[in-house]
């Protein structure tokens, strides 16, 4: 698993900033987690804390981040400066994390998209189970790698595209570039089938797990109308994914 958000930390916070993100990406998420009041929440790959700030505004007890790119945990660490939101941020790697607490949510939104093979989905799973208290829940943001690639150009009008140099097997790069504020950067997401992903929500322990499609918010469709999501929902680049 590599990280290479230190040279595109600042692009990567401002494409945040793309509808989709608001109305499709969040909404979807938020609707999965449900109630966060004085639950504790482990934020994995939290990146510049886009989230974990929304956490804990959302009323979460205790936030924990980890993540393993210095420049983007300083761009969260700025902003715990800047509005301390009593956030606890950890610089460090999931695959290595061990248990460091228990939590009610583990929570990530584009980190199993970085395992490159099943035996690193293995460990990172376990690595999420073994922070959960039991009956916790993990629920996560992902690339949908079972996107058809006929249909990764469609998406560019939602600010993103997706390309691929050779089929889609265990551990193909697939490439993202991101159109934010007149910029263009890329980084690159993994491969792995959703039969891969089950066996290894189950080998870590979890004994449910819940594939959900995106979702459109009511504002979204009253700002950009339903016509514009439609290629999103009916292609989903992304998807949600809950673990019990
Ligand atoms: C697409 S960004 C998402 C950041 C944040 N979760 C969000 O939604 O704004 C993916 C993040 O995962 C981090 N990451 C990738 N592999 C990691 C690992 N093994 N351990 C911790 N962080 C990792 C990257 O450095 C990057 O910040």
């Amino acid at each position: 698993m590599v990280a290479y958000y230190d040279s595109i930390a600042q692009q990567y916070k401002k494409s945040k900033e793309l509808p989709f993100r608001l109305h499709i990406e969040a909404y979807t998420y938020f609707n999965l987690l449900g109630d966060l009041t004085e639950k504790t929440v482990l934020d994995l790959a939290c990146g510049e804390g886009f989230y974990t700030r929304q956490f804990k505004r959302n009323g979460a007890a205790r936030v924990v981040g980890v993540e393993i790119s210095e420049k983007m945990l300083e761009l969260a660490i700025q902003e715990e400066a800047r509005e301390p939101q009593d956030i606890e941020y950890i610089l460090g790697n999931v695959l290595e994390l061990g248990k460091i607490g228990s939590f009610d949510l583990v929570v990530a939104s584009y980190l199993l998209n970085y395992c490159q093979t099943k035996e690193q989905l293995l460990k990172v799973c376990q690595n999420i189970f073994t922070n959960l208290k039991p009956g916790g829940r993990f629920v996560t943001i992902n690339n949908n790698g079972e996107q058809p690639p006929a249909s990764y150009l469609f998406t560019e009008k939602y600010g993103f595209i997706k390309s691929i140099d050779e089929l889609l097997q265990e551990g193909t790069p697939i490439k993202y570039t991101v159109y934010a504020d007149e910029q263009k950067f890329s980084f690159d997401n993994y491969y792995l089938s959703t039969a891969i992903h089950e066996w290894a929500f189950r080998s870590a322990g979890f004994k449910e797990v819940r594939w959900q499609k995106p979702k459109v918010s009511p504002e979204g469709v009253e700002e950009f109308g339903q016509e514009f999501w439609q290629d999103f929902l009916e292609y989903a680049p992304i998807l949600a994914i809950e673990c019990r």
